[in-house]
């Protein structure tokens, strides 16, 4: 597996979740206390991005309908979503 490098790890302070761009690929970039977690960052419910949600915890909830996703798994966690976001392996390394 080949890494690509994306965001200072800095950009997820307060917030928690940053947008960044991998391969081409639009994802999500996440920090649960310490914990770096990557999914796509298109909502499998909707026209959505999850960068632009709220983190609590473990959960991201999607800006559009409050949507629920564990960034741990991807897996939905809570209405209306029902189909599990990719997820991708995350290093931190040289503080990105
Ligand atoms: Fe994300 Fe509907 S678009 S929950």
């Amino acid at each position: 597996m080949s890494w690509i490098k994306t965001i200072p790890a800095t950009a997820l302070e307060g917030e928690g979740v940053a947008r960044a761009e991998a391969g081409g690929h639009r994802i999500a970039l996440y920090d649960v206390d310490g914990a770096y977690y990557a999914t796509a960052d298109i909502c499998t419910h909707g026209r959505a991005f999850l960068s632009d949600g709220y983190l609590d915890g473990h959960l991201i909830e999607c800006p559009l309908h409050q949507g629920l996703f564990d960034v741990r798994t991807g897996a939905p966690a809570g209405a209306p979503c029902t189909v599990a976001v990719r997820c991708f392996p995350v290093k931190l390394e040289d503080g990105m």
